[in-house]
């Protein structure tokens, strides 16, 4: 899987850094996990960490990641230059709309962003991005993205909990999807997003808010930090990627790393 992930990347061309170093295992605990150790041992800029199942993937808030064979798993390290700062808040939707367009560009299928980074086709999770930071003091030294897409699962492939929430490239399309392709494209845009990061460039959001399911007037259950829960109502997304909600008093609040549960079924 290693190589061809390399040369596919050589051969289209469009990437310079991302993917320049490709680490494949058939099973990982988490490709996540991996690539924040070797971040810890001095690996370069844009290695990338793929597997074909993972038997301890991580999803956001601890949550399990279900990652059987016919998914794409695969983490991205993201060292920011000595002289530059990148907009950490900007990351998950920078990474989120470089996944939205790796599957359009590798299958035609246009998914759908719910904040602050679920994948989106006929209102079922296709996939999940999970950012971890390592930082010195204000300055991030690394960032490590890991991208779930769930490429060539059948509905059945799926655990049962999952059937009626969770879709894939293969069910939407109709018929297998090539991974490495998907995988290819991700690198490719991602690397172009993580540049507009840097700039805190407004085209992130804008290319986000083109593809959001949700970001306003949806009615959320959020919980905090410190397990507090509250009802709200989304009302857009803020200039730094937080996700405005107005509150029942009346009150707007910016949400970043708390747990947003949209209220709405996604079925409906
Ligand atoms: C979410 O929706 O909660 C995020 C899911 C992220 C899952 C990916 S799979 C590859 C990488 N390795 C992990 O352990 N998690 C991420």
């Amino acid at each position: 899987m290693a190589a061809s992930l390399g040369r596919l990347l050589r051969d289209r061309g469009k990437a310079s850094q991302l993917g320049a170093c490709v680490l494949s295992y058939q099973e990982a605990d988490s490709t996540n996990d991996l690539a924040l150790t070797l971040a810890r041992q001095d690996a370069p800029h844009g290695a990338v960490v793929l597997a074909d199942t993972q038997s301890a993937g991580r999803g956001r808030w601890k949550r399990e990641w279900s990652s059987l064979e016919g998914g794409l798993y695969m983490s991205v390290l993201l060292r920011p230059p000595p002289e530059k700062k990148p907009s950490i808040t900007l990351l998950p939707a920078a990474a989120s709309v470089a996944a939205a367009e790796a599957i359009v560009e590798a299958s035609g299928l246009k998914p759908l962003i719910r904040w602050p980074n679920d994948l989106l086709l006929e209102r079922r999770k296709v996939g999940g991005i999970l950012c971890e930071a390592s930082f010195s003091g204000e300055r991030p030294d690394f960032v490590v993205v890991g991208f779930g897409i769930n490429v060539n699962q059948a509905r059945e492939d799926f655990p049962e909990g999952l059937q009626t929430v969770a879709t894939s490239l293969k069910i939407e399309t109709g018929r297998a999807q090539d991974r490495m392709l998907v995988a290819a494209c991700l690198a490719e845009r991602l690397e172009f997003w993580w540049e507009r990061c840097f700039e805190k460039s407004p085209d992130i959001l804008r290319a986000w808010e083109e593809r959001a399911w949700g970001e306003a007037g949806m009615r959320v259950r959020v919980q905090d930090k410190e397990g507090k829960e509250f009802e709200a109502t989304t009302f857009g997304l803020a200039e730094d990627g937080g996700l405005k909600v107005r509150l029942p008093d009346g009150r707007i609040q910016t949400l970043y790393s708390e747990d947003v549960h949209f209220l709405r079924g996604i079925d409906e």
